[in-house]
């Protein structure tokens, strides 16, 4: 039992061994860090306003072309028929509030004999309890006069509508 049965340690081992001491272990910690901060990089408040930024990016032409539709379509009249069956028939279809009721050439030949101007005046302005352009200030001017020829036509009126 003496200590020379084990053989002398050579320099290149001893080089090995330091080297596989020290690089190992590096590597593992390398790797650990590498994925600690790389999933905690897309996490980053930086990183969320990023992909906020690019979703809106993204959304941005379909948003566009929405607004770009409402505000350079050129504004077309609706036609006398939609108007009144979407307004002025709220009142006119029933009579109510004493409005000369749709059809009713009674009730409208007086007015119609005021011409169709002026009917079409007191319906943009308004006229005792009949609200201006029937209550809906989005209708134009041309609109309301669509819907007096259409209404005034439903009691015989002839007139062409326009304004
Ligand atoms: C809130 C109820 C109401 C609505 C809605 C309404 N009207 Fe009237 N309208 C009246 C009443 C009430 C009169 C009768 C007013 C009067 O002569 O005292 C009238 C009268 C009129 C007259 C006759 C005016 C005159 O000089 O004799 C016209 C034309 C007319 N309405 C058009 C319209 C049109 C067009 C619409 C839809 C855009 C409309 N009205 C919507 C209540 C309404």
């Amino acid at each position: 039992m003496s200590e020379h049965e084990f053989p002398p340690t050579s320099v290149k081992q001893v080089v090995l061994a330091v080297l596989g001491g020290i690089i190992a272990p590096a590597l593992v910690i390398f790797l650990i860090a590498k994925l600690v901060f790389g999933v905690d990089a897309s996490h980053t408040p930086e990183d969320a306003k990023v992909a906020a930024t690019q979703a809106e990016e993204r959304i941005k032409p379909v948003a566009q072309l929405a607004v770009a539709v409402v505000e350079t379509g050129p504004h077309v009249d609706k036609g006398g028929e939609e108007v009144v069956k979407g307004v002025c028939s709220a009142c006119h279809a029933v009579g109510a509030l004493g409005s000369p009721k749709i059809g009713d050439k009674a009730a409208w030949g007086p007015r119609i004999a005021q011409g169709y101007e002026t009917l079409v005046k007191h319906a943009i302005a308004g006229i005792r309890s009949m609200p201006a352009r029937g209550g809906n200030a989005e209708l134009t001017d041309g609109e309301v006069a669509n819907a007096v020829a259409y209404m005034a036509n439903q009691a015989g009126a002839g007139f062409k509508a326009g304004k």
